[in-house]
């Protein structure tokens, strides 16, 4: 391998574990470009197909990567290391990606960076110059959380609260048991007849709705974990119910369902997390994950860092769902700690970290 230059760090990074193929490129952090293919073939199934999945990855990311060099102005020969994520995900899909990466770094002879998506997803509020922030502060630099800060992430397989002491030393404090609030969003949206994903969905309906219209209970779950399972099955039972008096209650009545069972998620969540700060002592709060993007979530979320006295952290929304800046943060910093991976490096569907 080449050995580590002393000018700019440049990496492109891929991200691949699910159904969106993403490729971008940062500069000593900063991120020149972001590209994300969505994969629309899964909507008609109601949920990712893996196979169909790994298809549409092999079709995308050569125009992906394409595009993000030149969105970003660099060639091949300017690139410093190629990040890529390892785990967790859809084997199928990472294997696309990481094998993609790999051959890149071994024909370019540069290092190899391996990133863990979740904590992928934690340090998109890193990214500098997001416009989310609490602080009020235009500078770019100051508009990023300081350590120790934490971090509420949730997504469609993982809802951790992480206490990050580091960028690359992170405690999970609190996970789900059972659905992840992404699945709580999207089996909602399932037994509402949506299409998947239904969690924007929920979010559209949701901003014309009366969130005290119905209501659905709050499982009590000891110390920092969260559960969802008992929620679905409640909501399941009262459209049941609704559905069976009146076959047209779903339609009458979508926004204030969508309402109140967004608000109900984003309760359990936030109570939690308010536990969570008090526990720590930690006053640095961010979100993160595909239902950070959900606004219900943000504005709560904001309200609740006033009342603490928070200063309170949100992903612009393309660092919210999966996208490859995220990635390509964290194979700065651990580029700048020398964790490189080699070349026989394989990717893994679940990894501790
Ligand atoms: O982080 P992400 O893109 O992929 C995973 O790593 O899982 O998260 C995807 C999840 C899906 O469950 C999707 O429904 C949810 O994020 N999501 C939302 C919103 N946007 C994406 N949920 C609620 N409101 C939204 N606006
Ligand atoms: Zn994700």
């Amino acid at each position: 391998m080449r050995s580590t230059s002393t000018g700019p760090v440049t990496i492109l990074a891929i991200e691949s574990s699910c159904d969106e193929t993403s490729c971008a490129i940062s500069r000593d952090g900063i991120i020149l470009s972001n590209i994300i293919a969505g994969q629309a073939v899964h909507e008609q199934y109601g949920g990712v197909v893996p196979e169909l999945a790994s298809r549409a990855h092999m079709q995308n990311i050569v125009p992906v990567v394409d595009a993000a060099l030149k969105k970003a102005g660099c060639t091949l020969g300017e690139l410093t290391a190629i990040a890529f994520t390892q785990s967790p995900g859809l084997i199928g899909s990472l294997l696309v990606g990481s094998q993609f990466a790999k051959s890149l770094a071994q024909a370019l002879d540069i290092p190899l960076l391996a990133v863990h998506h979740m904590q992928a997803h934690v340090l998109a509020n890193l990214i500098p110059g997001r416009a989310a922030d609490s602080t009020g502060s235009t500078d770019a630099a100051a508009a990023v959380p300081a350590f120790p800060f934490l971090c509420l992430t949730v997504s469609g397989g993982h809802t951790q609260i992480v206490l990050c002491h580091s960028p690359l030393r992170m405690e999970v404090i609190g996970e789900t048991l059972d659905d992840a609030a992404g699945e709580a969003f999207d089996k909602s949206a399932k037994l509402l007849g949506l299409p998947y994903p239904g969690g924007p969905l929920i979010d559209n309906y949701a901003r014309e709705g009366d969130p005290k219209r119905f209501s659905f209970p709050e499982p009590q779950i000891p110390a920092l974990n969260f559960s969802f399972s008992g929620l679905k099955t409640a909501i399941l039972y009262f459209l049941q119910e609704q559905t069976a008096k009146d076959a047209g209650f779903i339609a009458a009545n979508l926004p204030d369902i969508c309402a109140s069972i967004q608000g109900r998620i984003v309760s359990i969540l936030l109570n939690k997390y308010r536990k969570a700060a008090k526990e720590t002592g930690v006053t640095d709060c961010c979100i993160a994950g595909g239902v950070s993007a959900n606004s219900g979530l943000r504005t709560a979320f904001r309200e609740l860092g006033e009342k603490e006295g928070w200063r309170t952290f949100i992903p612009a929304f393309e660092y919210c769902t999966d996208n490859a800046a995220m990635i390509a943060i964290t194979g700065h910093y651990k580029y700048l700690a020398g964790e490189f991976a080699s070349l026989s490096v394989s990717a893994s569907a679940r990894a501790e970290w």
